[in-house]
């Protein structure tokens, strides 16, 4: 991970390579439409430029709207050979500048920046004070996943391709303040847990089968001192997980159940996190159309996003108990795959009538979460990748959280807090009541194949093996969890890593208030 430090020089001293500044747009009319206004941070470098940086900025066509760069040659202003003017968007009416616009806002000039070794960052006012906290994580959370690139697998390098920027500084009023170095600190753990995760996703799915995912898990959370258990196809059998192995032996690469556990001194609230880990998804003999067939590995983002909260945990350190439960398979084809029709006793007892092979997720959370309620959690997070019809109701951005409202409400609130936006919806009795089954305990979609209310019967579903008393959410995470488009902001090309900040958030919040 690339390095971040804090810094309270005069930024128009530093021997970096570029300095990033703030620009406000306004909705002044001037002659070109409006004139941009620097943000706080810029002062000094304002002065640099015998306060000339805005209008020279506006020159270039900046204009201030998030997340536009501006680039400018310094020319001995100041130490710095460049600098980068980054939009803000109009300046807050009251309070700092929303964290979620500082975030992008962040990612996207380091982005911009590629090729360049060392950047520091003049935002804002990250203050020390607490109500400025929120703006130095913002900045350095986006600062440290504008940096990120997947490896890949070519064989040469791109020619043209600059290397994303390799140290990061941000400009405080006080480097050695206590609580901006423990900010600075937890943005290096939070993203590398994002970048893991991303990682995890962008990983070529032959290359991360069910037994090498749950290996490279098992060694990421031991290096992490936490201890890890891994399930192989012949315990799930002993263990009788139908409903993992329904899936999972329909692959030459079998099934596994990775449990993580971190467990601090003193901690009496225990958390269960259950994460769908199907390392690629044809839709088994509900085989998926070929276009877009590919982006199905990126199925196991939810266990690879606790997976990666469990190592940030260990590091972290919230005084809080959380276990991890990661069902992990691939879901194919072959002449022991699972048929629509089948009966599955699943773990715990209960049987599912199989229509539609390509609703494995759930059939693998199922077990994944009966099996995590034997260790008596206080509450039950689970997040996958589950539904077509997430994507179709919230879109690319706003996962769908299901479960017990109170729950639902606080992980829409994490979300709020971190630029995770996760939406709380019903699960209708009818939806349920659609999912009857003829011949067995219920079944695993509507059972007239009605796609109406897709997401809401993945919710329906799961709910019928969650104890009644536990607070439990689902997050559905179809869309989220994958960025197809250009980069933007702090999200690049493939696995974004959503839900680890939400999810990671809401524990320090668990930890807190219970
Ligand atoms: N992995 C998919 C859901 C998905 C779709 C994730 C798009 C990411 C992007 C899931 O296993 C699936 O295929 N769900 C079916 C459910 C249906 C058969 C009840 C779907 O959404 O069509
Ligand atoms: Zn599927
Ligand atoms: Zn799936």
């Amino acid at each position: 991970m690339t390095p971040l430090s804090l810094s309270d020089t005069d930024p128009v001293e530093l021997a970096v390579d570029a300095i990033v500044v703030g620009l406000h747009s306004t909705n002044g009319a001037g002659a070109n439409g409006s004139a941009p206004l620097l943000a706080p941070g810029a002062e000094s470098v304002a002065v640099a430029f015998e306060g000339r940086l805005a209008e020279t900025l506006a020159l270039l066509g900046a204009t201030g709207t998030v997340g536009e760069v501006t680039k400018l040659a310094t020319l001995g202003t100041v130490s710095a050979p460049v600098i980068a003017a980054v939009g803000l968007g109009p300046v807050p009416e009251d309070g700092p500048t929303p964290s979620e616009t500082l975030r992008r806002a962040a990612a996207s000039a380091v982005r911009a920046l590629a090729g360049s070794a060392k950047v520091a960052l003049a935002l804002p006012a990250p203050d020390s004070h607490e109500e400025d906290a929120g703006s130095l994580r913002a900045i350095a959370e986006g600062a440290l996943l504008g940096t990120y690139r997947f490896a890949g697998y070519r064989t040469k390098p791109q020619p043209g391709r600059r290397d994303p920027v390799t140290s990061v500084s941000v400009h405080v009023s006080d480097a050695a303040d206590k609580t901006a170095k423990a900010e600075a600190k937890r943005a290096a753990v939070v993203t590398a847990a994002v970048a893991r995760t991303r990682d995890w996703i962008n990983t070529a799915p032959n290359e991360l089968r069910p037994p090498t995912f749950a290996t490279q898990v098992a060694q990421a959370a031991a290096d992490a001192g936490l201890e890890v258990d891994v399930m192989d196809e012949k315990a799930l059998k002993k263990g009788g997980y139908g409903g993992i192995l329904a899936v999972g032996m329909g692959s030459e690469a079998p099934p596994r159940l990775v449990t993580i556990s971190y467990a601090p001194k003193g901690a009496t609230t225990k958390v269960a996190l259950v994460g769908k880990g199907i390392t690629f998804d044809t839709g088994g003999y509900a085989v998926k159309p070929a276009q877009g067939m590919w982006e199905m590995k990126s199925d196991m983002s939810g266990a690879a996003a606790i997976a990666s909260v469990m190592v940030a945990l260990a590091a972290l350190k919230p005084k809080v108990a959380v276990r991890a439960y990661l069902p992990m398979a691939e879901n194919m084809i072959s002449g022991s795959s699972y048929r629509p029709g089948d009966v599955v006793t699943m773990y715990g007892g209960k049987r599912v009538e199989v229509l539609n092979p390509d609703a494995e997720g759930r059939m693998i959370l199922a077990d994944a979460i009966v099996r995590a309620q034997e260790d008596s959690p206080d509450y039950l997070l689970e997040t996958s990748t589950l539904t077509g019809g997430q994507v179709i109701a919230l879109g690319k951005r706003v996962a769908g959280v299901m479960g017990e409202d109170a729950l639902c409400a606080r992980v829409r609130a994490a979300g709020e807090r971190v630029g995770e936006p996760a939406w709380p919806m019903p699960i209708p009795d009818e939806v349920r009541k659609g999912m009857d089954s003829d011949v067995a305990d219920i079944s695993q979609v509507n059972s007239g194949m009605d796609r109406a209310g897709h997401m809401l019967q993945g919710g329906a579903f799961l709910r019928e093996f969650v104890t009644e008393a536990l607070p439990w959410a689902h997050i559905d995470i179809a869309g989220p969890s994958y960025h197809s488009g250009e980069p933007t902001g702090y999200w690049t090309k493939g696995g974004t890593g959503v839900p680890v900040r939400l999810l990671l958030d809401l524990i320090e919040d668990i930890a807190a208030n219970g």
